[in-house]
């Protein structure tokens, strides 16, 4: 394959894991009462995005999105878009969604945790989970002046639903990445 055609490949793979992560959007969140950020499916797109995609590709498709959103388009889950969103309470998950695949990806590189299912999720549950909940729950309490102690522990209703995203994204991009040559050099 040329190095031209298999960049064209990549870039279309950039594309469709942006339409993927817009697609996820179509799900509605789930409001939780006690605080103001729904549960979504958009999450694990962006963990995904990583995986497959590698730091620099990943990184690449997530902006493309977030880009779309600040531009007005309704992406988020429920139709959200616009500047305001990134002011918003969640704000703090959004945009920690930009570093995540540069996270995912430069660890499973120097891990070479593509190796094993266990290494794989645990980079994920770092990248993708701990990470974006630090900086989730510091921006939403500084935002809704919400206390930091009570923001985190209200945060934890989103772990055992990050947890499966984390298990079904892994085995999902693992199977892809064995069947898929293109994006085996990614990470
Ligand atoms: C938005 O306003 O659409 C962004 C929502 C951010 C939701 C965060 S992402 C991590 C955690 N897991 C969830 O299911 N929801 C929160």
């Amino acid at each position: 394959m040329t190095y031209q055609s298999q960049r064209t490949k990549i870039l279309a793979y950039v594309a469709m894991m942006t339409t993927f992560i817009i697609i996820l959007g179509l799900f509605p969140g789930i409001p939780i009462g006690f605080i103001p950020v729904p549960i979504v499916l958009q999450n694990m797109g962006i963990m995904m995005a990583g995986e497959l995609l590698g730091p620099r590709y990943g990184f690449l498709s997530v902006t493309t999105f977030l880009l779309l959103v600040l531009a007005g388009l309704p992406l988020l889950s429920g139709g959200r878009g616009g500047a305001s969103v990134f002011v918003s309470p969640s704000a703090g998950y959004i945009i920690s969604w930009l570093f995540v695949p540069l996270i995912i990806g430069y660890l499973l590189k120097s891990f070479q945790a593509h190796q094993s299912w266990w290494v794989e999720c645990l980079i994920v549950i770092i990248g993708g989970v701990i990470f974006v909940d630090i900086l989730g729950v510091l921006w939403l309490s500084w935002q809704t002046g919400m206390p930091l102690g009570l923001a985190l522990k209200s945060s934890l209703v989103f772990i055992p639903g990050d947890l499966i995203k984390v298990i079904l994204s892994v085995t999902i991009i693992r199977q892809i990445r064995i069947r898929n040559a293109v994006v085996q050099h990614l990470n």
